[in-house]
C-alpha cells in the first residue's frame, strides 16, 4: 500500500511542477498571454528549435532525458526506442497510462510533435548509472533469472528475453529495454500492469506477462534485472535481431504508432 500513497503524492507534486513549467513557456496560458506586452518588445526571440520545445520536458526527464537516478521520480527517455515513447505519450494523452503530470503536459501537444520530441531524446546518448543494488536473497535472484531468461511455462509467462531482446537492452522500434532499470522502478511498472494505471486496451501485453506472474515472481524478476551487470551496448537491437516472432496477443494494432 505505501507505494500507492506515496507514488499518489509524488504525482501531485509533479502535477504542480508541470503546471509551473508550462506557466513559464506560457503553453497553457492564453489569459497570461493576452494580457502580458508582446513577447518581442522585451525580450530577444526564442528560437524554435527541437531543444528549445525539449525544455517542457527536461525540467522532469534530466537535460538530455537521463531521468533521475532511479527513474522513480521521473524515468529516464534517453536512447529508448523513438517508437516505444510515442507510443506511452499518446497513452497518456488517451487515458490508458495515467499519470497526471504527464497527461497534463502533453494535454496540447499533437502527433507530429510528439513524434519529434520521441526522436529527439530517442536519439540522446547518455551513460547509463548502474542501478542501486536490490537486498535480495539467493533464491529470489534464481526465480528471478528463470523468469527473465526462461519464463514459466507452467504459467504461461514467456522469457523477458523473448520480447525485450537477447541482451535486454529492447528492440527497436517500440520495445524498451530492461538493462539499467531500478529494480524499485521495474517494480513499479509490474504493479501498475497489474492495477490498470498502465495501458489496459490491446495490444495488452506488459499486463497479460505481469498478470500471469505471483506478486513474489514480479519482486524477482526486479531484483535480479537491476542486479546485472550492464552490457556495454545499451542501444535496443534491430528488429531483425528478433527471431522469433512476438506472441499473437502482442502485435501492435492500428493503434500501434510508428516513429
Ligand atoms: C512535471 C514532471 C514531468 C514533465 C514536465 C514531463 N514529464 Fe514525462 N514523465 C513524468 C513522470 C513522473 C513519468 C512516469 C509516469 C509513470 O510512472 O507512469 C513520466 C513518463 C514519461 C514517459 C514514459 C517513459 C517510459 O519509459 O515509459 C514519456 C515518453 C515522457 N514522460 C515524455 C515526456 C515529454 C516528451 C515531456 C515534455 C513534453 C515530459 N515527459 C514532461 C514527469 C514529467
Ligand atoms: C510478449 C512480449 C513481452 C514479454 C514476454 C515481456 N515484455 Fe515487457 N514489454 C513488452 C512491450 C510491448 C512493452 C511496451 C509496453 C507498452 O507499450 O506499454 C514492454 C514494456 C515493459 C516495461 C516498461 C519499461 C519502461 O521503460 O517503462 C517493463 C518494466 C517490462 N516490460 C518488464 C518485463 C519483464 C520483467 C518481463 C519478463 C517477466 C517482460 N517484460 C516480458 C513486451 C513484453
Amino acid at each position: 500500500m505505501t507505494v500507492f500513497t506515496s507514488s499518489r503524492k509524488r504525482q501531485h507534486m509533479l502535477a504542480s511542477r508541470a503546471a509551473a513549467v508550462l506557466l513559464v513557456l506560457g503553453i497553457c496560458s492564453p489569459l497570461a498571454s493576452a494580457m502580458d506586452p508582446p513577447v518581442a518588445a522585451t525580450h530577444p526571440p526564442v528560437p524554435d528549435t527541437i531543444q528549445q520545445r525539449a525544455m517542457a520536458c527536461t525540467s522532469c526527464h534530466g537535460v538530455h532525458g537521463e531521468g533521475a537516478a532511479d527513474s522513480v521520480g521521473s524515468p529516464r527517455l534517453a536512447g529508448k526506442p523513438a517508437g516505444y515513447l510515442l507510443q506511452q505519450m499518446r497513452y497518456f494523452q488517451n487515458g490508458q497510462r495515467r499519470n497526471t503530470a504527464m497527461e497534463y503536459v502533453l494535454r496540447q501537444l499533437d502527433l507530429p510533435y510528439m513524434r519529434e520530441l520521441a526522436g529527439y531524446f530517442a536519439s540522446q546518448q547518455v551513460p547509463y548509472p548502474r542501478p542501486p543494488l536490490p537486498a535480495a536473497s539467493a533464491a529470489t535472484l534464481r526465480r528471478g533469472e528463470q523468469l527473465a531468461l526462461h519464463g514459466d511455462p507452467s504459467r504461461g509467462v514467456p522469457a523477458c528475453t523473448r520480447c525485450h531482446g537477447s541482451t535486454l537492452t529492447g528492440v527497436e522500434p517500440m520495445i524498451p529495454g530492461l538493462a539499467g532499470l531500478s529494480a524499485e522502478y521495474l517494480n513499479a511498472q509490474l504493479v501498475s500492469w497489474r492495477t490498470n494505471t498502465r495501458a489496459a486496451k490491446e495490444p495488452f501485453c506488459m499486463g497479460i506477462v505481469a498478470n500471469r506472474m505471483r506478486a513474489t515472481d514480479v519482486t524477482a524478476v526486479a531484483a535480479w534485472l537491476a542486479s546485472r551487470h550492464l552490457p556495454s551496448d545499451m542501444r535496443p537491437q534491430s528488429a531483425s535481431a528478433q527471431t522469433e516472432p512476438l506472441p499473437g496477443w502482442c502485435v501492435m494494432g492500428d493503434d500501434g504508432e510508428r516513429p
